[in-house]
């Protein structure tokens, strides 16, 4: 099969097509021809620093949107010819910018008829990211406050909608440009981050969303009441302080990483189905344009997701 990798870490150039053995799919998996990967700043990331992987090769991509080929022994949720999507465990379970992978099959939920391959694969990381940080963590519901940080992001606007699914009165950040499209999906308040200081409007809120870093997650936490928690998605948290200066305002910090989750998975499907939840697609790049695909995602202004066709 055909895969994108890359022998050393570096820029986009490091990345090249080879020539792999199809996976097999071992007791439990399922084999799935891969038809779409979403992008995520953590292949990016993976692709220049070696991040948790340490040192290629490798091939990344954690978003898959496929159907499956091959069911492994002892498999019966699935048959072959079924569409499911899925994120691929992280970090060890990378590499879907390739024709096929094979993970658990309870990694793959069906993927929502009312979406192509495509949207389904701008899907999984950034929605259970979102989802785990505010149902799972922050525990949002009817009548709760939720500040989302980049709301036009991949998770960001993924997570205002899931929290407006769940009741919550929700404030975005993001640049002017974006407003239109941040009340489109229903945010409360949106917030110029380039003009105004998310600390002048917002206060008592029951969580925080933060995907930005920096100075953005002890600021963050002088916006919750009591007993609020900042979900923190872009940092360590000791060697920031954050807990120490949390404890200090009696509020809560979590540092949270997006796991498989097929409840989860479903749950993000029945609202899709429901219509109360909508991928925005930004970009949709040939996998072997993976680096260009970066290169876009890397500057850091996408709106919603960026994917990668398996042709
Ligand atoms: N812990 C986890 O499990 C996990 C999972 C997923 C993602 N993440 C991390 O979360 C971060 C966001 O991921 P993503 O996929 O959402 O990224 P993304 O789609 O690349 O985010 C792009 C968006 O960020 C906005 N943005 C940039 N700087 C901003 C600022 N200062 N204030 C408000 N908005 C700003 C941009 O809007 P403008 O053009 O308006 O600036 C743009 O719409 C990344 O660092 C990623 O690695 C962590």
């Amino acid at each position: 099969m055909k895969a994108v990798s890359q022998d050393v870490l570096g820029g986009p150039d490091v990345l090249h097509t080879i020539d792999l053995p199809r996976p097999v799919p071992g007791p439990t998996e399922v084999l799935v021809r891969v038809h779409a990967a979403g992008l995520n700043p953590t292949d990016w990331k993976h692709r220049a620093t070696g991040g948790l992987l340490g040192e290629p090769p490798f091939v990344l991509g954690w978003d898959v949107s496929g159907v499956v080929e091959e069911a492994g022994a002892g498999s019966v949720i699935y048959k072959p010819g079924d569409e499911v999507f899925g994120m691929l465990r992280y970090p060890f379970g990378h590499g879907s910018f390739a024709e096929y992978v094979t993970a658990p099959a309870r990694t793959f939920a069906p993927k929502p008829a009312v979406l192509d391959h495509v949207q389904a694969a701008g899907v999984p990381l950034a929605g259970l990211t979102a989802w785990q940080a505010l149902v799972d963590v922050a525990r949002v519901r009817d009548g709760g406050e939720v500040l989302v940080h980049a709301a036009a992001g991949g998770v960001g606007h993924l997570a205002v909608q899931i929290a407006k699914a769940r009741g919550a009165y929700v404030y975005g950040t993001a640049s002017a440009a974006k407003h239109d499209f941040l009340r489109h999906l229903g945010v409360d308040e949106v917030i110029d981050y380039r003009s105004t200081d998310f600390t002048t409007v917002c206060d008592g809120l029951d969580a925080v969303v933060d995907t930005i870093g920096g100075d953005y997650g002890p600021r963050s936490l002088t916006v919750l009441r009591p007993g609020g928690v900042l979900v923190s998605l872009v940092r360590t948290l000791e060697a920031a302080g954050l807990r120490e200066q949390a404890a200090a305002l009696g509020v809560r910090v979590e540092s949270m990483l997006a796991e498989p989750d097929l409840s989860a998975l479903k749950s993000l499907a029945a609202l899709i189905e429901a219509g109360r939840l909508r991928v925005a697609v930004a970009a949709v790049f040939p996998l072997d344009e993976l680096g260009k695909a970066m290169e876009l995602g890397e500057s850091g202004r996408t709106t919603g997701k960026i994917v990668l066709t398996v042709p």
